[in-house]
C-alpha cells in the first residue's frame, strides 16, 4: 500500500491501471501519462522484473517519454505505456493467452489507452491483442490489416539523428569513415547496423544474446566487442539501442565519444545525466526524439494512409527538424539538450504558456 500511495503521489502522470493475470502470474500495468493531445498511445513491453514496484516505474518513466515523444514530433495522441511483468520462468505456452486477457482488457478501456509493439513484443502478439481489441491496436502484421514492424522506421529515423548530430559536430552529414558503437542487436539496432555498414561507417557492435551476436557478426559482418567494453571505446557516436538507464554517472566518466545517439528509451538514469554529459563534450541526441521514427510512422499509416514512402519521409523530416532545432536551442539557451527537447515538446503541450 505504502508503495503504490509513494510511487503514485510523486508522478505527474495521470492514472495507472494494474492488472494481476492469475494463470500466467503476470502483473499488468498501463500507465497513462498525459491525455492532453489525444488519447494515451505507447508500446507494450514484456519482460520480467524484480518485482511489481520496477514494472511500475518501468511503466510511469516510458508513458512520460511517450508523452513528450509525440509532442516534440506534433503528433496529436497522448503518452502511455503498457508493461507485462512475467515470471522469469513463464511457459511460451502461457503467452497467447496472457495477451488475449491484456487485450481484452484494452478494449474494457474502451480508447482510454491504444498500443503497438515494443521490446519484448512483435507484430504477431499485437494480432492477438488487437483480435480482443481491434481499434486500439497499431503495428499488427499487414495480413491482419496493420502497417507491420515499426522496427525499420525507427532504425531509418535515428538514422537522421545521426546525419543531423554529424552535421552539427564535423560540418558534414555523412556517416562514412565515422565509428559508431552499437549496444543491443535486437530488432531495431542490427536495421541500424546494417545501413550504417552501407553508408560506408565503422560500426561495432555488442549484444548480450547469442543469436543476435551471430546474425550480426555472420549475416552483416559487423565487428563484435563484448558487453563489458562497450563504453571505454574510442568512436564518433555511441548507440545505445537496448535497454534505459545506460547513461548514468559511473558510465558517462569511462566514455570516450564524442555524441551519443541511439534508439532505447530513457536512456539518462537521472535527468542530471544530461548535464553530466554535456560537461563531459558529449553530445546528446535526446531519445525520445531519436527514436520516434516507429511510432510516428506506424501511427501515420495506420490513421492517415501514409505509405511507407510517405512514412519514410515524415520520420526523416520530423528528426532532422526537431533535432536541428533542439542543438540550436541549448547553445542559445545554455541549456543541455534534454532540456531543449522538453522545452519544444512543452510549448506544443502548453501553447498558452509563453
Ligand atoms: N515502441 C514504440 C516507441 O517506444 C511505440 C509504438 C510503436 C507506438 C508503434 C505506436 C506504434 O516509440
Amino acid at each position: 500500500m505504502e508503495l503504490m500511495e509513494e510511487l503514485l503521489k510523486d508522478w505527474d502522470g495521470e492514472s495507472i491501471i494494474i492488472s494481476f493475470d492469475r494463470p500466467s502470474g503476470a502483473w499488468i500495468i498501463i500507465a497513462i501519462h498525459s491525455t492532453r493531445l489525444g488519447p494515451a498511445t505507447g508500446g507494450t513491453r514484456l519482460k520480467s522484473y524484480s518485482g511489481l514496484r520496477e514494472a511500475v516505474v518501468d511503466a510511469q518513466r516510458l508513458s512520460e517519454g511517450m508523452t513528450y515523444k509525440w509532442a516534440a514530433a506534433g503528433s496529436d495522441m497522448g503518452g502511455g505505456k503498457g508493461v507485462i511483468a512475467v515470471l522469469p520462468d513463464m511457459v511460451e505456452e502461457a503467452r497467447p493467452g496472457l495477451l488475449v486477457r491484456y487485450g481484452s482488457l484494452i478494449q474494457r478501456l474502451n480508447g482510454l489507452f491504444l498500443t503497438g509493439p515494443d521490446l519484448g513484443t512483435s507484430v504477431e502478439d499485437m494480432d492477438i491483442i488487437g483480435g480482443e481489441a481491434p481499434e486500439y491496436v497499431f503495428g499488427r502484421t499487414p495480413t491482419a490489416g496493420g502497417a507491420g514492424d515499426p522496427a525499420p522506421f525507427t532504425a531509418l529515423g535515428v538514422f537522421s539523428a545521426m546525419e543531423v548530430t554529424a552535421q552539427h559536430l564535423f560540418d558534414d552529414p555523412s556517416l562514412a569513415g565515422r565509428r559508431i558503437v552499437i549496444q543491443g542487436a535486437g530488432s531495431v539496432g542490427r536495421v541500424l547496423a546494417d545501413t550504417l555498414c552501407s553508408a560506408g561507417a565503422d560500426v561495432l557492435f555488442t549484444d548480450v544474446d547469442p543469436q543476435a551476436i551471430n546474425y550480426c557478426r555472420h549475416e552483416l559482418g559487423v565487428k563484435y566487442i563484448p558487453a563489458e567494453e562497450v563504453y571505454e571505446i574510442k568512436c564518433d557516436i555511441f548507440a545505445p539501442c537496448a535497454v534505459g538507464g545506460v547513461l548514468n554517472q559511473a558510465t558517462i566518466q569511462r566514455m570516450d565519444c564524442l555524441a551519443v545517439v541511439g534508439a532505447a528509451n530513457n536512456q539518462l538514469a537521472r535527468s542530471e545525466d544530461a548535464t553530466f554529459l554535456q560537461q563531459h563534450s558529449i553530445l546528446y541526441a535526446p531519445d525520445f526524439v531519436a527514436n520516434c521514427g516507429g511510432a510516428i510512422a506506424i501511427t501515420g499509416m495506420e490513421t492517415r494512409g501514409w505509405t511507407k514512402e510517405e512514412a519514410s519521409v515524415h520520420v526523416r523530416q520530423a528528426v532532422r527538424e526537431n533535432l536541428a532545432r533542439i542543438y540550436r536551442l541549448s547553445k542559445e539557451e545554455g541549456i543541455n539538450t534534454d532540456n531543449a527537447a522538453r522545452l519544444l515538446a512543452d510549448t506544443r503541450l502548453n501553447p498558452s504558456n509563453p
